[in-house]
């Protein structure tokens, strides 16, 4: 089933009297269950377009369909309950709430789609444990290493069992062996779970991950070869 579909879309951003047109009728095609991913060079324009497919920012024209909705006719109330309903996002630093413990942090996705607190808890635990974090609930984020942080932030982006995670640089802020561990796990629950996954990254490991790999170019989407096991 297809989860995105875009066509002619075009994104500009003006910085005083110049305009820059940084997405120029651009076209995507990504299909649920996929891990898709989006590459090119700094300022080139990823994080533009994960910021338009999770309905974060606006564009100028063309269609942007997501999980079947259209994102071009949706007023900030629709934005709000699609982004609550249908995305999840893993950042690069994870923002986890600092005042709340791992497991609170990890409920409140539930908690705000209208979970009971008990039903909450009790999933948010499931979903540590999963992460390799049974022993961390109780933990601030600011007791908690960087590895550890981006495990609670991919348990939060999954806990609610959206079809759609968009990931900007999920290990851009790990050392190497941190960043393995997380792509591992990112993919056993890819594998597990079957939701639809956009990484943008530039590091080649992260990037050799996905079924499909694409790069932003002269303002287009386009694929690159993935290279076949063996
Ligand atoms: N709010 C904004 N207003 C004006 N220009 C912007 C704005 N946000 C981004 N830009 C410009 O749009 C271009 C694309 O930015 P974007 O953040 O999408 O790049 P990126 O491909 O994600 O780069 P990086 O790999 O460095 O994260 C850049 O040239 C940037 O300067
Ligand atoms: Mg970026």
């Amino acid at each position: 089933m297809s989860l995105i579909k875009i066509r002619d879309l075009v994104k500009t951003y003006h910085v005083l009297e110049k305009e820059f047109k940084i997405l120029d009728r651009l076209d995507m095609d990504m299909e649920d269950g996929e891990i898709f991913s989006i590459e090119g060079k700094s300022g080139i324009g990823k994080s533009t377009l994960l910021n338009l497919l999770g309905a974060m920012d606006g564009f100028d024209s063309g269609e942007v369909e997501v999980c079947g909705v259209s994102l071009g006719k949706l007023d900030e109330k629709g934005k709000e309950a699609f982004r609550a309903e249908k995305i999840a996002f893993i950042f690069q630093h994870h923002l986890l709430l600092p005042d709340f413990s791992a497991l609170e942090n990890v409920s409140i996705p539930l908690l705000i789609r209208g979970v009971s607190p008990g039903k909450a808890r009790e999933e948010a635990m499931g979903m540590l444990d999963k992460v390799g974090l049974k022993d961390r609930y109780e933990s601030f984020p600011s007791q908690l290493s960087g590895g550890e942080s981006a495990r609670v932030g991919v348990a939060r982006a999954l806990v609610a069992g959206k079809r759609l995670i968009l990931a900007d640089e999920p290990t851009g802020n790990l050392d190497r062996e941190n960043s393995r561990n997380l792509m591992g796990l990112i993919q056993d629950l890819q594998k597990d779970l079957g939701f639809g996954l956009i990484l943008v990254t530039h590091d080649m490991e992260l990037a050799a991950l996905a079924h499909r790999r694409n790069q932003i170019y002269q303002g287009k989407l386009r694929p690159l070869p993935v290279p076949q096991p063996g």
